[in-house]
């Protein structure tokens, strides 16, 4: 399942991260690529501790608990500390790879395991050519570039790349989180039923009887299949 939130940054967050991107102290990103992955990897990554990269991360960790259609599409476990790449010049592009099943975060070496990969555009699409993240997905491939401020979710399992870019630069954060619901079918179904359980709130009300026996039904799934 891919899914594409809106609006995780607005327009005052966007500003504060390009401020922050202005100085940043860009390194090679095969540093931090797997076995497969490097020989495909040609772009650039923020250090993950360095100054720029930390204050970022927390941006971004804020934006992502506040967004209401995160926690329900994700349901996050262990999210991944934001990671922040860049593609143009030379070094523009990223060719067909799986991410590692688990990664480990600097400092702690916890673990995460990578049930969704995200990323999140920080450039605006008219600043650049090329860059669309194109993940194989069970209906084929599909073809993402997406407003500045916005992420899409998708499987960990999934082959994906990103096209060269052939004008300006493109910046995105990207990152893994580990979902207490490891199922991407299971986790769908519940993000569905949250969904349209919402929109009853709204129509029917919320001690509707129907409303109040569907919201138990949510849970009851959730709590048959959540890992803590
Ligand atoms: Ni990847």
């Amino acid at each position: 399942m891919l899914l594409h939130l809106t609006g995780v940054l607005d327009a005052e967050a966007l500003a504060r991260a390009h401020a922050l991107l202005a100085d940043a102290p860009w390194t090679d990103g095969a540093a931090t690529a797997g076995a497969q992955a490097v020989h495909a990897k040609r772009n650039e990554q923020l250090p993950p501790t360095c100054d720029a990269a930390l204050a970022l991360q927390s941006l971004m960790l804020g934006a992502l608990e506040r967004h209401p259609g995160f926690f329900s599409a994700a349901l996050p476990k262990r999210v991944f500390p934001p990671m922040f790449n860049r593609y143009g010049g030379r070094t523009n592009t990223y060719g067909a790879h799986v991410d590692n099943a688990v990664r480990y975060v600097p400092r702690t070496g916890e673990r995460v395991r990578t049930d969704l990969s995200a990323t999140l555009f920080l450039t605006d699409p008219a600043a650049y050519d090329g860059g669309e993240l194109v993940i194989d997905d069970t209906f084929g491939e599909r073809r993402v570039k997406l407003a500045a401020g916005d992420l899409v979710l998708y499987p960990g399992t999934s082959v994906h790349r990103v096209e060269p870019v052939t004008r300006g630069h493109r910046v995105a954060c990207f990152f893994w989180i580990e979902s207490m619901v490891r199922g991407d079918d299971q986790r769908r179904l519940l993000h569905d039923m949250d969904r349209f359980l919402m929109h009853l709130r709204s129509t029917v009300g919320e001690t509707d009887p129907g409303v109040v026996g569907l919201t138990g039904t949510y849970h009851n799934l959730l709590r048959q299949w959540v890992d803590t």
